[in-house]
């Protein structure tokens, strides 16, 4: 069988390069190592796959090159991904911050793809052993059944997050045998890890969960922060991991909307015989209230025989506790990888190697990472169809 074009890697990016590629006539073949395709599309969103965001935009994506996903995101949008899963009447409805999210099953948006892809009659060669690309264009890959080779190779093998689900470093390796940089790359969205004094407060906590704010240098995001018995998760510490590194603070309030410090000595006058952590528990929940009554040294004393400064040193703990992460979950947890080929290889237009027409990186294996919400798929869907519409 000759083939036009040859997908490595049958995930988001790979299946919308082939959809896009096949439905131009293009003779594709996809070879993926799992033996079911898409399987972080089906773990996503909890099941339900958060598969793009209303708010797209450039500037919430991560990359040496800022700008480099502009091109893609706009000439493959959420909105027409929104109108895709529309087409196919996947019933989706808008969370926080304009993540959309299927009704039922993350299983749809795959079947959608699949479809999609059979649309252009794409072939999927699922349980491959993929060997490494060579020659020029022509490029051959070598497989268990024979070499196969193509005009047009697409790498869309992701990244490194979760190695159970089949995560490889192909994309990386392919790219630097063909001179093509790779930055460095990291685990990104992904829980902070602490130690001593921190990891035992925390730990006592597991469990709760505030809507905060949590900062690292000029960055912040407002969304949910969880405890848990390893350290800080949530939506707002995932995020803020991609901003992290090793040796920097954090700083989180937890009560965004208030001036802890205020309102406690404002209550001091009107509850003198309240202990303080029944005040503070107006204000957050009352385990985390105790702990950082705890953690003051404030114990079980009455509002009455505490100072103002005492008081301000306490709010200022529960507006702005500073923390010193130990490290990330890695890559176990990790959501994405931050890092990739490196951008400045490829062409943002079509995502092709400037230097080896033919040879094309997508998806999370290149060097753009969107922020938690949806963003990450967007960037496999755009970037995949514009491979699929060049290669
Ligand atoms: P993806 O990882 O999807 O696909 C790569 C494919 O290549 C896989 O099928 C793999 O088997 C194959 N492959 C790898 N190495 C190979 C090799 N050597 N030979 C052959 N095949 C190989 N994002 C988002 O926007 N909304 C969400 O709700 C979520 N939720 C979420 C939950 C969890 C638990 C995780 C881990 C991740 C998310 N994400 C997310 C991120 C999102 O899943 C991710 O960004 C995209 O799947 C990336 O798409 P790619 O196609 O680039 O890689």
């Amino acid at each position: 069988m000759q083939y036009d074009i040859i997908i490595i890697g049958a995930g988001a990016a790979g299946l919308m390069a082939a959809a896009s590629a096949g439905q131009r006539g293009r003779k594709v073949v996809v070879l993926d190592h799992g033996e079911k395709p898409g399987a972080k599309i089906l773990i996503s969103g909890g099941g339900r796959c958060n598969f793009t965001n209303r708010n797209i935009a450039p500037e919430r994506y991560l990359s040496a090159n800022p700008h480099f996903a502009k091109s893609a995101l706009k000439r493959y949008s959420q909105n027409d991904f929104i109108a895709l899963v529309g087409k196919y009447r996947i019933a989706y409805h808008e969370r926080d911050l304009g993540q959309l999210f299927c009704d039922q099953s993350s299983a749809l948006i795959l079947n959608m793809l699949l479809d999609e892809a059979g649309a252009g009659s794409v072939e999927l060669r699922l349980g491959a052993k993929v060997g490494g690309i060579t020659g020029s264009g022509p490029y051959t890959i070598n497989t268990e059944d024979g070499p196969i080779t193509a005009g047009s190779v697409i790498v869309a093998t992701g990244g490194l997050s979760i190695p159970k689900l089949g995560a490889t470093s192909y994309a990386h390796f392919a790219a630097r045998d063909y001179g093509l940089g790779v930055t460095a790359i990291r685990p990104a969205l992904v829980p902070l890890t602490f130690t001593d004094a921190d990891l035992d407060f925390v730990r006592v906590l597991t469990g709760i969960a505030v809507d905060g704010v949590v900062s690292c240098g000029k960055t912040s995001f407002r969304e949910a922060v969880l405890f848990t018995h390893r350290g800080l998760s949530g939506p707002a510490i995932l995020q803020i991991s991609s901003y992290w590194r090793e040796g920097q603070d954090i700083t989180v309030n937890l009560a965004p909307d208030l001036d802890v410090a205020a309102k406690l000595i404002e209550r001091k006058d009107q509850r003198p015989k309240a202990e303080a952590k029944t005040i503070l528990a107006e204000m957050l929940p009352s385990r985390l209230a105790d702990g950082m009554c705890e953690r003051a040294g404030i114990g079980k004393k009455p509002m009455a025989e505490l100072s103002n400064k005492a008081l301000t040193q306490l709010g200022q703990m529960v507006n702005a506790w500073k923390l010193l992460p130990a490290g990330t979950e890695g890559w176990r947890t990790a959501e994405v990888t931050l890092g990739g080929v490196d951008t400045e290889a490829l062409s943002s237009k079509t995502m092709e190697a400037k230097a080896h027409p033919g040879l094309f990186f997508v998806g999370e294996a290149v060097d753009v990472t969107g922020w938690l919400g949806g963003y990450n798929f967007q960037w496999a869907w755009s970037s995949g169809w514009v491979a699929g519409q060049h290669a």
